[in-house]
């Protein structure tokens, strides 16, 4: 298993349904084929779904007759959610960053049936690591990023620019987020209704929304700090396994959203993401969030963050994503508890338990 952000320490006592992912019975014959060339095989000797995640996209540990073992992953006709870019996007970042040589998996290739449609089947494929289960290791994590954080990515059009990215850019603007709930009493409302005490997380909102306002529309201008950039690190994607017979260690998966923008963005959303799975506690956590970046850096970074989650958190469930909700509201919970360590904001009450 995957170091994992659920069951959501201190947040939500049950780990929410996973997705319901492909079956490789649905694999075209033609990616069959062409997964065999990747590695240099006759056939594929066992296939099964990779369990976990919290999207519907593709999964499977493949075993082949040569002895290779590979991990792949992608998108498929069912799946909805931009999966071919995203997965296209993925694989160009291990094609162009060679710090991932050093700490992913071995990348081993790309293959696509349906024409390249982008409705159709990619899968990415790389050598398959025996997964150990470990709990979130917050030393190892912060080491891994401090080496990503330390590449040089001035290679032009290495990997895309932050804001330019469709969904990192998001962060680094004054629209949406705390807007959102700000402009609209019913989004507003909804918020105030996953807490058990509503009343109470209404005032919290109303109480705290000038000052986040402030901070967020002060991130769409701040001079951070730049360099590469994760941009989904949560502790759910770092492994800890063995490559072959090599002895265990960390590993940094899930680069689909690798990018250059404020170093800050991968520190503060790895801090929430080990303090919501009771690894930090908040006072280290906010220490290793902030790193050495200025204070004011920091404190427009956590505001922005918390406001995408809180925009997110109250949404209808997508059929998908079962877990999507859940996550988002125990990202939201130890960024709120990061605000409060920062002075920013009192503390929130309790979520609904579920
Ligand atoms: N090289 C690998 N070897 C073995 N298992 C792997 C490898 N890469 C990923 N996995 C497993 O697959 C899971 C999902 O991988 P990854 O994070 O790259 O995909 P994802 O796009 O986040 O998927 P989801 O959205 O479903 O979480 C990991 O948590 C891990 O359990
Ligand atoms: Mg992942």
């Amino acid at each position: 298993m995957t170091s994992s952000i659920f069951p959501f320490a201190f947040v939500f006592a049950a780990h929410p349904p996973l997705a319901a992912k492909p079956d490789f019975k649905g694999v075209p014959a033609s990616l069959e084929r062409d997964l065999c060339t990747l590695v240099g095989a006759q056939n594929i000797t066992h296939a099964a779904t990779a369990p976990g995640g919290i999207s519907a996209a593709a999964a499977f540990h493949l075993a082949f007759d040569n002895g290779a073992a590979l991990f792949v992953k992608g998108s498929h006709p069912g799946d909805q959610s931009h999966g071919a870019a995203n997965l296209r996007g993925e694989c160009a970042a291990y094609q162009s960053l060679p710090l991932l040589r050093d700490i992913a998996p071995p990348y081993v290739g790309m293959v696509f049936a349906d024409n390249g449609d982008d409705n159709g089947w990619w899968l990415g494929a790389w050598q398959a690591i025996k997964v150990i289960a470990a709990p979130p290791d917050p030393a190892a994590a912060f080491a891994l990023l401090d080496r990503v954080q330390l590449t040089d990515v001035t290679a032009d059009g290495a990997v895309p620019l932050a804001t330019a990215h469709p969904y990192l850019a998001q962060f680094f603007n004054a629209t949406y987020k705390w807007q959102r709930l700000a402009d609209d009493p019913k989004r507003a409302e909804k918020f105030a209704a996953c807490f058990a005490d509503t009343f109470t997380a209404a005032a919290w909102l109303r109480q705290n929304l000038p000052t986040l306002l402030k901070l967020q529309s002060r991130a769409a201008t701040q001079s951070y700090r730049l360099g590469l950039m994760h941009g989904d690190l949560r502790c759910d994607n770092f492994l800890y396994g063995a490559l072959g017979t090599d002895a265990p260690r960390w590993w940094l998966i899930d680069w689909a959203n690798a990018a250059e923008g404020p170093l800050l963005f991968d520190r503060v959303m790895l801090a929430a993401s080990l303090h919501a799975a009771g690894a930090l506690e908040v006072r280290d956590a906010a220490r290793d969030a902030q790193g050495d970046h200025p204070l004011a850096d920091y404190h427009c970074m956590l505001a922005s963050q918390a406001g995408y989650f809180a925009d997110q958190l109250y949404r209808d469930v997508p059929a998908a994503m079962p877990a999507l909700r859940d996550l988002q509201k125990a990202m939201f919970w130890a960024l709120a508890a990061l605000l409060t360590e920062a002075q920013i904001t009192a503390p929130l009450p309790d979520f609904h338990s579920i």
